[in-house]
C-alpha cells in the first residue's frame, strides 16, 4: 500500500469513535472485507459494536466479542453481518469447517485478527487499523487503507477536512 491508498483519521474518545464508525458503515455495502487491525485491547470490538448496532438500526443490540465463538452472525436490513474473532485460530483450514465461505456470499464481514486468515483475504479488503495515543489514554489514530478505490474516494468525500494524508 502507498499514501494514496490511506486515509489516517484522528479520534479523541469512545463517543468519537462510536460516531466514526457509523459515518464509516453507512458507506459499506454487500461484499465488504473490514480488516480490523490492532493490538490487543486497542478498540476493534468497540468500533464493530458501534458499526454492527448503526447497521442493524438497534442502538441496545448486545454485540458481544466472538473471541470465543469465532463467529456472529447478524441480520441487517441492509446484509447479513459478521464479526470475526480469529485471534484463537489454530489453523486457517478451520475457517471451512465453519462453513465460512457460505456464509460470507453477499455479506458484510468485519474480521479482528484478519492476519490469520491472510491467504484467503480478499485483495479488495479495506483495512481499518486502530492505534493508541501514547499521550491520551481514550484517543486513538484510525489509519484506513484499500485498493478498493471507489470506497476510499466516497470515504475522503464524507470527511474531506480530515483528510491529512491524501
Ligand atoms: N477511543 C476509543 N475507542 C475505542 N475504545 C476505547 C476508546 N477509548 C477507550 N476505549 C476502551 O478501550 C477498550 C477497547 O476494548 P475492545 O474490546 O474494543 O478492544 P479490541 O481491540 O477488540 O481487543 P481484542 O484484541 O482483545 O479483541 C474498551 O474498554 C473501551 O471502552
Ligand atoms: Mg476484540
Amino acid at each position: 500500500m502507498n499514501k494514496s491508498d490511506t486515509l489516517i483519521f484522528t479520534i479523541k474518545n469512545q463517543e468519537e469513535m462510536t460516531q466514526f464508525a457509523c459515518d464509516f458503515s453507512r458507506l459499506l455495502s454487500p461484499n465488504h472485507f473490514i480488516a480490523m487491525q490492532g493490538e490487543v485491547g486497542v478498540g476493534k470490538s468497540t468500533f464493530v459494536r458501534a458499526a454492527i448496532q448503526f447497521l442493524c438500526q438497534e442502538p441496545d443490540l448486545i454485540v458481544p466479542s466472538p473471541t470465543f465463538t469465532l463467529f456472529q452472525q447478524y441480520d441487517a436490513p441492509i446484509a447479513s453481518i459478521i464479526h470475526a474473532d480469529f485471534y484463537r485460530l489454530s489453523s486457517p483450514e478451520e475457517v471451512e469447517d465453519l462453513g465460512w465461505f457460505d456464509l460470507i456470499q453477499d455479506a458484510i464481514l468485519f474480521v479482528e485478527w484478519p492476519e490469520n486468515i491472510a491467504d484467503i483475504m480478499p485483495e479488495t479488503h479495506i483495512s481499518v487499523k486502530i492505534v493508541d495515543d501514547p499521550d491520551f489514554f481514550d484517543a486513538r489514530e484510525i489509519v484506513i487503507q484499500t485498493k478498493d478505490m471507489a470506497f476510499l474516494n466516497l470515504l475522503s468525500n464524507k470527511f474531506p477536512t480530515q483528510n491529512e494524508n491524501a
